[in-house]
């Protein structure tokens, strides 16, 4: 409505296959790509390089003034920096996915990044950017023509999580899956989808088929505008 890209939110939980459908979700439609969890996993990366102790909020806070993070919106060449160093894969490191909810649950994060998500936003070069998190369609962008809750069974993502992770048992992964989500979930709601938010489960969808249910809403709640 305002001029900017057209802004496509997606929110889910971990396992849901959210970030690699939403990247190839936006290669398809020619948009951009804002992977928002990849940046409270930089800021966690920090923390831990910095030796600052991510359970201690005022501490976490203080620490945002030196936070300096660079994230591509470029689908086809996806990086994250954090000052001059690359840590696109370190911040999937388990030492990060570890401490990441403590630091995603300090308020003043969430605010203080989601006005950079929000910028990221206005100056991408695209037509428009697919946004992915778990408060996007909620906090981030509750106006957004287009709001998704990528969803998928406990069993679907834990068997996908573990197939990433070749080194640890389904069991584990599932278990891990479950601790995240509970400590996320009590900081925003991206179980349910609120009024408005259309639902593409993805439980018997392969990933072909899941990025096509995407891109079908996409385009269906852009035609109805
Ligand atoms: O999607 P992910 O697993 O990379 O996200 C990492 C963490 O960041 C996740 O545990 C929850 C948090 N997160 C959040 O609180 N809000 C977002 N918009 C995105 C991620």
């Amino acid at each position: 409505a305002s001029g900017g890209p057209v802004l496509v939110a997606i929110d889910g939980p971990a396992g849901s296959g959210k970030s690699s459908v939403s990247r190839a979700a936006a290669r398809a439609l020619g948009y951009g790509y804002l992977d928002t969890g990849a940046s409270y996993r930089a800021l966690s990366w920090d923390l831990l390089e910095r030796g600052i102790d991510a359970s201690e909020a005022a501490a976490v806070i203080e620490a945002l003034a030196g936070f300096d993070f660079t994230i591509g919106t470029d689908p086809d060449d996806y990086f994250v920096r954090v000052g001059a160093v690359d840590v696109t894969e370190a911040i999937r490191e388990p030492r990060v996915t570890a401490v990441v909810s403590l630091v995603a649950r300090v308020p003043e994060v969430r605010v203080w990044l989601n006005d950079r998500f929000r910028a990221i936003v206005a100056a991408a070069a695209y037509p428009g950017v697919v946004v992915e998190g778990r408060d996007i369609t909620t906090v981030v962008a509750p106006d957004a023509p287009v709001r998704i809750l990528l969803t998928a069974s406990e069993e679907a993502r834990a068997s996908r999580r573990s197939k990433e992770l070749t080194s640890e048992s389904a069991a584990a992964v599932g278990d891990a899956l479950r601790k995240r989500d509970a400590a996320d979930s009590k900081v925003v709601d991206f179980m349910n989808a609120a009024p408005g938010v259309e639902t593409v489960d993805s439980t018997e969808l392969d990933f072909g088929q899941t990025v096509d249910a995407v891109c079908d809403v996409v385009h269906a709640r852009l035609a109805a505008l």
